[in-house]
C-alpha cells in the first residue's frame, strides 16, 4: 500500500492534483481504498484538457448552421405502408432492442431518487419506468416478440434503480434475459483553478458524463455484444422522461432500412419558436442538433416560404441506431460540453463548503454530437400529441412538468 501511495503521489504531482490526498490519513480503510481506486481510474490527461477547454470560446460560435430535410410520417402517402411493412418484418425477426437512458436523478422534479421511479400522478400511480415498459409490452405483443430492454443507469442511481425494478418484479421482464442494466461513465468535477473537487465523504466528486457517453458504455459493458448474440441489428435509444415515447415504431425502422441510413431520428414540430428543446440542423454540413441555449432569436424565428420554422424539428431524444453505428460511435471520443454548477466540496483545510452560486465545472457529452459521424441520417416528423410528453420540471414551472405530461398521457390513452 505504501509503495502504491508513493506512486499515486507522483502521478498527482505531475498533474497538479496533490490536494486529492490532503485528507487521506483521516479516512477509514474502506474510503482510503476507494479514493485510490478513483484516482487510478481518472484519465488526468483528459481532465487537464477538459479544464483547458473551459477557457476557450465555445466551438459553436464559428459553426455554420443550416436547415436539414425531414420526412413527415403523415404525409408519406402510399410509402407509409411500404415503410411500415419493412419495419414490421424486421421487428418480428427480433432485430430491434430498446435502450432507456436513465442516469439522471429527479432533482429538478423535487424527487429524491432515480428519475424513472417518479410517479406522475396517474390514478394507477405508475412510475415513468412502468409507463415506458407498458408501451414496450403492448408493442411486443403485436409482433409476437419480446423487445429486449436495456437501461442505462449512473453509479449514483444504479442500486436504487435495480432495487426498484426488483421490487416491481421487473414489470414482467426477465433480468439478464431480456432486461439488462448498464452503468454510464463519470468524470471528475473541477473548480475554476482546474483542481478536482473532493466531496464531503473525502472521495473525489464525480458526475455522470452526459448521455453522449452511451455509445462507449454500451460497447464497454458488453451490451452491443449481447445485442449481436441476440440477433439485434437496431437500437432505439430514448430518454426516461418522456412518458409517451414510442420506442417501437415500424415506420421509423422501415425508413432507416429502406434509405440505408444508420441513424433515424424522430422530431415533432416546435410548439413555438422559443420552446426549450434542441432542434435538428446541419452543423458544418453534418447532421446535428442545435440546443435551445445556443440558437439565436433570429434563427429560432426564421421561416421558409410556407411559413414553417426553418429550425422547427424538435429533437425529442427518440433516436434509432444500427448496432454498427453505436459501435462506431463508441470508438470515437465525443466533445464535452461544460456546465457551471453549484457543488458542495471539502476545501484544502478539510472544511465543508456549501456554495450559494455556481463554483464548479461539470463535463458532459451529448449523444447528438455523434450524429456528425454518420454519412447521413433520416428525420421523421411525428405527432407531438402521440409521442412527446416530457417530465422535466416541477409543476410550478407550468411546462414539461408532471401535470402537463399526465394530461397528454390521459388524452392519448383516453383515460378520462
Ligand atoms: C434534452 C435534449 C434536447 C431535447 C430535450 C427533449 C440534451 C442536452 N438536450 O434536454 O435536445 O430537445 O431533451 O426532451 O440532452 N441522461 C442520462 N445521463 C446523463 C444525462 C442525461 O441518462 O448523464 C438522460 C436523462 O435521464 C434523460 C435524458 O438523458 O432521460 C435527457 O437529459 P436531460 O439532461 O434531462 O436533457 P434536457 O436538458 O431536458
Amino acid at each position: 500500500m505504501d509503495n502504491n501511495l508513493e506512486e499515486v503521489k507522483a502521478i498527482l504531482k505531475k498533474y497538479g492534483q496533490e490536494h486529492l490526498l490532503n485528507h487521506y490519513d483521516k479516512l477509514d480503510d474502506a474510503h482510503k481504498k476507494k479514493l485510490l481506486e478513483q484516482i487510478d481510474e481518472i484519465d488526468f490527461e483528459l481532465a487537464n484538457s477538459l479544464y483547458e477547454s473551459t477557457k476557450k470560446e465555445t466551438k459553436n460560435s464559428k459553426d455554420e448552421i443550416t436547415p436539414i430535410d425531414y420526412l413527415d410520417k403523415f404525409k408519406l402517402g402510399d410509402k407509409y405502408k411500404y415503410y411500415e411493412d419493412i419495419g414490421k418484418r424486421a421487428i418480428k425477426e427480433g432485430k430491434l432492442a430498446a435502450v432507456t437512458m436513465a442516469g439522471g436523478q429527479g432533482t429538478r422534479l423535487g424527487h429524491n431518487g432515480p428519475k424513472g421511479t417518479y410517479d406522475i400522478g396517474l390514478d394507477s400511480h405508475k412510475s415513468l419506468f412502468e409507463l415506458l415498459c407498458d408501451g414496450l409490452k403492448e408493442e411486443s405483443k403485436k409482433y409476437g416478440v419480446t423487445i429486449p430492454w436495456f437501461i442505462m443507469t449512473s453509479k449514483e442511481n444504479n442500486e436504487a434503480t435495480v432495487n426498484f425494478f426488483k421490487e416491481h418484479k421487473y414489470f414482467g421482464y426477465e433480468k439478464d434475459k431480456n432486461l439488462f442494466f448498464f452503468i454510464q461513465g463519470e468524470l471528475p468535477m473541477m473548480d475554476t483553478e482546474g483542481k478536482i473537487l473532493i466531496g464531503e465523504d473525502g472521495l473525489i466528486k464525480l458526475a455522470a458524463d452526459g448521455h453522449g457517453g452511451i455509445y462507449e458504455s454500451l460497447v464497454k459493458t458488453g451490451m452491443t455484444k449481447k445485442m449481436r448474440e441476440m440477433g439485434v441489428e437496431w437500437v432505439f435509444i430514448g430518454g426516461v422522461d418522456n412518458c409517451l415515447a414510442k420506442m417501437v415504431d415500424p415506420v421509423l425502422m422501415g425508413v432507416a432500412i429502406d434509405k440505408k441510413v444508420t441513424v433515424a431520428c424522430k422530431s415533432v414540430v416546435k410548439a413555438n419558436p422559443h420552446e426549450r428543446v434542441g432542434v435538428f440542423c446541419r452543423r458544418n454540413g453534418k447532421p446535428n442538433v442545435i440546443e435551445y441555449t445556443e440558437i439565436t432569436d433570429e434563427m429560432a424565428e426564421a421561416t421558409d416560404k410556407d411559413g414553417e420554422l426553418l429550425y422547427g424539428e424538435s429533437h425529442i431524444l427518440c433516436n434509432l441506431f444500427s448496432v454498427n453505428a453505436v459501435e462506431r460511435m463508441g470508438a470515437e471520443p465525443l466533445p464535452y460540453h461544460v456546465a457551471y454548477k453549484k457543488a458542495t466540496y471539502m476545501d484544502k483545510d478539510g472544511n465543508l463548503v456549501v456554495p450559494d452560486s455556481p463554483n464548479a465545472y461539470k463535463f458532459e457529452a451529448f449523444l447528438f454530437d455523434a450524429f456528425g459521424e454518420v454519412d447521413d441520417m433520416a428525420i421523421l416528423r411525428v405527432k407531438r400529441e402521440e409521442e412527446f410528453a416530457p417530465v422535466k420540471n416541477a409543476d410550478s414551472a407550468g411546462v414539461d412538468c408532471p401535470s402537463t405530461a399526465r394530461e397528454l398521457y390521459k388524452k392519448f390513452y383516453k383515460l378520462d
